[in-house]
């Protein structure tokens, strides 16, 4: 083996010993750099004659396309080991289980929301939604509750600046949505009856296993020319057996007091069968619309009528479900939320 050979079997030994790109490169440079051996060999032909020039010449290219052609062959088969490393690192296992995403739900009493509008939808009321930082005048002066009424202390609430308050209940919507209404068809021939429901949050000062200082109501409102209690009681009824899902649910009205109804009434059910079987539960308040309140509307009591109700959503889905503890809505753990999917 001549001097060349050697050479080209050294660089393939470098070559093939170089691990990665860069050593490689490292490698090549020994050999193809500007000091490498193979440019220090055309150097050393400076001193040679034209003829030796010619065959020497011949020789170191052959010696040089043969190292390149080492170099290129090591090059391609470092890429191919860097890509099978890469996909072999990259493997997915297909037949892996996959990571479950937790699923989500709607809050029970979102539910009870839900179903609640969908059921007076049905029945064609309109569906409505106010301020929870309620005006005074709205919350009780124009609900017949003046300033020194001493219904005001049972409603005992968080006041804010400028004399706004947390709304006690949703019956401020009661005047909102009629006086809206009345104003809507101010000039038309005739008014088409108010009927609506106003589900939301309300606010007192009141906290135990049956009462939080949040806690939901849907107030209802229906008025026309014609209206009366029987009509409360019906519509009252359908609502709750469908709630309920319990066609021989009873209702009762107990008498009772509201400033802004006379007569006025709460409204108690009782099952049938079940768990809760005969028992009298109180679901909502209930009444008349007070004359005055109908006034306030913008309204002639003497022509208008109808009647108003309070109800707790958030009662109804503790019985629903079965719910003893009313603070558990409100907690936010999961551990109790999530039997609700
Ligand atoms: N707003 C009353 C309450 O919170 C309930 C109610 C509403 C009573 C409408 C009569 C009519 O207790």
């Amino acid at each position: 083996m001549n001097d060349l050979d050697l050479l080209v079997q050294s660089a393939e030994t470098d070559f093939s010993a170089a691990a990665t790109p860069a050593d490689l490169e490292n490698a090549k440079a020994r050999f193809l750099g500007k000091t490498g051996r193979v440019t220090e060999l055309l150097k050393g032909m400076a001193a040679l004659s034209v003829e030796e020039k010619k065959t020497r010449g011949a020789e170191i290219n052959g010696v040089k396309q043969r190292i390149e052609a080492a170099l290129t062959a090591r090059r391609q088969a470092l890429a191919d080991a860097e890509l099978q490393a890469q996909l072999k690192a990259e493997a997915l296992d297909v037949t892996l289980p996959g990571r479950a995403r937790g699923q989500g739900g709607l809050h029970p009493v979102s539910r009870s929301l839900e179903r609640i509008e969908q059921i007076f939808g049905s029945m064609g009321f309109d569906v409505a939604d106010g301020p929870e930082i309620e005006e005074d005048w709205y919350n009780f002066t124009a609900l017949n509750t003046p300033e020194d009424h001493p219904a005001r202390s049972m409603h005992d609430t968080f006041y804010v600046e400028g004399g706004k308050l947390l709304r006690t209940h949703t019956s401020p919507m009661q005047v909102r949505y009629a006086m809206q209404h009345v104003k809507k068809y101010a000039g038309a021939k005739s008014m088409p009856e108010i009927r609506v429901i106003a589900p939301g949050r309300t606010y007192r000062v009141d906290s135990d296993a049956t009462h939080s200082p949040m806690f939901h109501q849907c107030e209802g409102l229906w008025i026309g020319e014609n209206v009366s209690f029987k009509d409360l009681r019906s519509v009252f009824t359908d609502f709750l057996r469908q709630f309920f899902e319990a066609d021989d649910l009873v209702i009762r009205f107990r008498p009772s007091f509201f400033p802004f109804t006379e007569p006025s009434a709460e409204v108690d059910i009782a099952f049938q069968s079940g768990p809760l079987k005969g028992r009298w539960l109180e679901v909502a308040g209930s009444g008349q619309v007070h004359p005055n309140v109908v006034r306030n509307f913008g309204l002639d009591p003497e022509r208008y009528i109808g009647f108003a109700f309070g109800m707790g959503p958030d009662r109804l889905t503790m019985l629903r479900y079965g719910v003893n503890d009313l603070r558990q809505f409100f907690d936010g753990d999961l551990r109790f939320l999530s039997q609700f999917r």
